[in-house]
């Protein structure tokens, strides 16, 4: 079934300053939307942005029956505006929905409503260092009280003009505090750590909120099992240098796979630095950091790219300050690397980039 589109082509009313974006609060005037309903889903449609109107027993509000995926569009020099691997999205969505029991969607049909909406929308798709984030989502409607799955589901996708994520950051790769979450925990063996349910999020609100009260915009989780390992962080995977070599937590049921880190993880081993997915003990990293030997911390994610991790702060209040606190060279060289291909510079080489549309002149 092809995609209707009911939506006007919109500009917006002045030129969008990546600088100045505040992330989450702006929306774009169309978004896309499929219902499913009777075992199937209904006509796939973009349109005006509206309001959903749920009953207020709609499974979402009462057994969190909701997933959501995050990717971005990016304006290249040269007005081509494209994606960044929507493929593995669409993969991740589909585990999402698979791990909820809500049903599945077409791979195709959600790369090509993504560039669909994107093209409608091509004229917030901020010029570098911006973006355009894209936001699909499905939720469970069906008004049931009662511990079941939904019957009922909207499939959703908004887009969001995006500037840099953390306010803290304001050029290149950035660098910011994080809080070690020894008391909460994200994900355990068997859960959902490794979709992306909307209830993780829930459940990492309160350590993310104590952590800015600390000083600390992100939050670093440890195994629920015995608190000894590191995960990852509320909203992107995590990486250290250790004497050169570049060290990840292996995938599991607990860990988000991310697309940065997928990407991070090719594009080392493309500039010959060893990249190693393994368990990484919290006692050892914190030793490592205090003595030098680990120079250099990151976390990768979609909504902040590659950003540097410039301390590590207990609980307890112990703040451990990584290498110079700034970026270091691998933060800087692999942020670059993953930037350049974003936006045009330098050679897509893998196949990471799906083009949606290109700019008249004019327009830019
Ligand atoms: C818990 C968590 N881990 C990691 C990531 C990074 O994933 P990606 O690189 O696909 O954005 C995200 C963001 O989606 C996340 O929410």
């Amino acid at each position: 079934m092809g995609i209707t589109n009911r939506a006007s082509v919109h500009s917006p009313s002045k030129p969008l300053d990546p600088t100045t974006i505040e992330f989450g609060k702006v929306f774009t005037p169309n978004f896309f939307l499929m219902k499913y309903a009777d075992g199937s889903w209904q006509e796939p449609v973009i349109g005006p942005m509206q309001d959903f109107q749920l009953h207020p027993a709609a499974i979402v509000f009462h057994y969190g029956q909701a997933i959501f995926e995050g990717l971005k569009a990016f304006q290249q020099d040269s007005g081509r505006i494209v994606i960044f691997r929507p493929e593995m999205n669409a993969r991740r969505f589909n585990l999402s929905a698979r791990r909820l029991d809500m049903p599945e969607v077409d791979e195709g049909l959600f790369v090509e409503a993504c560039a669909k909406l994107v093209e409608n929308e091509r004229y917030f798709v901020p010029a570098s260092p911006g973006s355009l984030y894209i936001r699909p989502s499905m939720i469970g409607v069906e008004p049931c009280i009662g511990v079941r799955s939904s019957k009922e589901f909207y499939f959703f996708i908004m887009t969001l003009p995006a500037g840099t994520y953390f306010k803290e950051v304001t050029g290149g790769a950035g660098s910011v505090n994080v809080l070690v979450s020894e008391s909460v925990f994200r994900a355990c063996r068997g859960g959902t750590g490794n979709v992306k349910a909307a209830g993780n999020y829930a459940a990492s609100l309160n350590i993310i909120t104590e952590a800015k009260k600390k000083g600390c915009v992100q939050v670093l989780f440890l195994n629920a099992a015995d608190r000894a390992h590191i995960e990852e962080m509320g909203g992107m995977n995590v990486f250290f240098v250790r004497e050169g070599k570049l060290l990840t937590p292996p995938l599991s049921d607990t860990i988000l796979a991310g697309v940065v880190r997928d990407t991070v993880l090719q594009l080392a081993r493309d500039m010959g630095i060893e990249a190693i997915e393994t368990p990484l003990a919290i006692r050892e990293v914190l030793a490592d950091i205090r003595s030098g030997r680990i120079t250099e911390a990151m976390a990768c994610g979609t909504a902040a790219s590659i950003t540097g991790i410039g301390s590590l702060q207990t609980e307890s209040g112990e703040v451990i300050r990584v290498g110079s606190e700034s970026p270091g060279p691998m933060t800087n060289g692999l942020y670059h690397q993953i930037r350049g291909i974003q936006y045009g510079q330098i050679p897509d080489r893998h196949g990471w980039i799906t083009e949606v549309c290109t700019l008249e002149p004019v327009a830019r």
